[in-house]
């Protein structure tokens, strides 16, 4: 290549810089200008061949030019990879003015929350919770609890019954929690203290009746209990479970299979502005059943009745949630309405 040819070879190198778009042409670029086989290797490597003074004359002005052409495309290079990371973090932004979590929030159906009340209230009692199976056999659910085969007690309950067995036994979506004090007597050595929160079932569909509903069942066995106990506890759970400290209950004589004397317990209440108010009034609301163990019960269970006896309770969950937090209609709670769990949830 002639000497003369080095300032139109520094132009187009010159013009080809300005034109590379991206990393990879501004790379082809250095290759091909600076590389092995660059036109400036060719003219270095010719160099040889010359004069010494023409020689030395001729590798200055190359270096020269390829110092020059180098700082061109090193600039260059500079402006690609700069406009890059710019694009990168145009495209990469956050705009932290969005609000953080346009997810809808979760909230704690009324029920979670009223099992939790009251789990927390016995436990300060000494209580501990007990949980049993959604599905009993007949044993559990009535025969241990006293119901006598054919008895109408039996049919107080619209049982969800399983088609029967080969032994002509039907399991039953259990009507109630108190086979759990069954589980626990059987599995168990008093003094014992348990509540059994849980699902509960019978055939039966209203304004405050739904298939599937909540219980929490209490059982209390010892030596020494007796009715006072049992009206102490419910009395004290009562008051802190509606947070009023001056609430009139009574309790009213009643059956139950399974206890002897029975009682249910209300709670008075007034109606002020069409709205339920507890505490005083000439009305009373009907809060739960209970009464002291069965001795049949107590013999089921393997206890002797003459050593041990105690008290149960058993309460709808449902209803007091209804009653405590104002909610109309139960068939709600089991809507799925996220509206419904928006307004009502905690
Ligand atoms: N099991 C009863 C029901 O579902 C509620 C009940 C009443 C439970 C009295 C008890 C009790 O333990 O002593 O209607």
């Amino acid at each position: 290549m002639a000497l003369d040819d080095l300032p139109s070879l520094e132009s187009e190198i010159l013009s080809r810089i300005k034109a590379a778009r991206d990393e990879r042409e501004i790379e082809e670029i250095r290759v091909w200008a600076f590389g092995k086989k660059s036109r400036y290797a060719e003219l270095k490597k010719s160099l040889g061949k010359r004069e010494k003074e023409s020689a030395k004359e001729l590798g200055l002005r190359i270096h020269a030019s390829n110092n020059n052409t180098l700082q061109a495309w090193s600039a260059r290079r500079d402006e690609i990879l700069n406009a890059a990371l710019e694009a990168r973090l145009k495209a990469e932004t956050v705009d932290v003015t969005l609000p953080v979590d346009p997810q809808p929030r979760g909230k704690i159906h009324p029920v979670s929350q009223v099992f939790a009340e009251i789990e927390a209230i016995f436990a300060d009692m000494g209580f501990s919770v007990r949980y049993g199976p959604d599905i009993e056999d007949d044993f559990h659910n009535f025969t241990a609890l006293n119901f006598p085969p054919g008895h109408p007690a039996r049919e107080m309950h619209d049982t969800f019954f399983f088609e029967e067995k080969e032994d002509g036994s039907r399991m039953v979506l259990r009507t109630h929690t108190s086979p759990v004090q069954v589980r626990t007597m059987t599995s168990e050595k008093p003094p014992i203290r348990i509540i059994a929160p849980g699902r509960t079932f019978r055939c039966d569909s209203d304004q405050t009746h739904t298939p599937m509903f909540h219980q929490v069942e209490g059982l209390v066995i010892d030596k020494e209990t007796h009715m006072g106990h049992l009206k102490g506890t419910l009395e004290a759970f009562v008051k802190r479970f509606f947070e009023i400290d001056d609430l009139s209950t009574r309790f009213r004589p009643h059956f139950f299979p399974f206890t002897e004397p029975s009682a249910e317990m209300d709670v008075a209440y007034e109606r002020v502005d069409g709205a339920i108010k507890f505490g005083q009034g000439d009305k009373w609301m009907e809060i739960l059943g209970c009464g002291m163990v069965h001795p049949n019960v107590l013999k089921n269970c393997g206890l002797d009745p003459d050593e041990y006896q105690g008290f149960a309770f058993g309460m709808g969950v449902d209803r007091l949630a209804m009653l405590k937090y104002g909610i109309p209609d139960l068939r709600d709670f089991f809507s799925g309405d996220t509206r419904w769990l928006e307004h009502y949830g905690f």
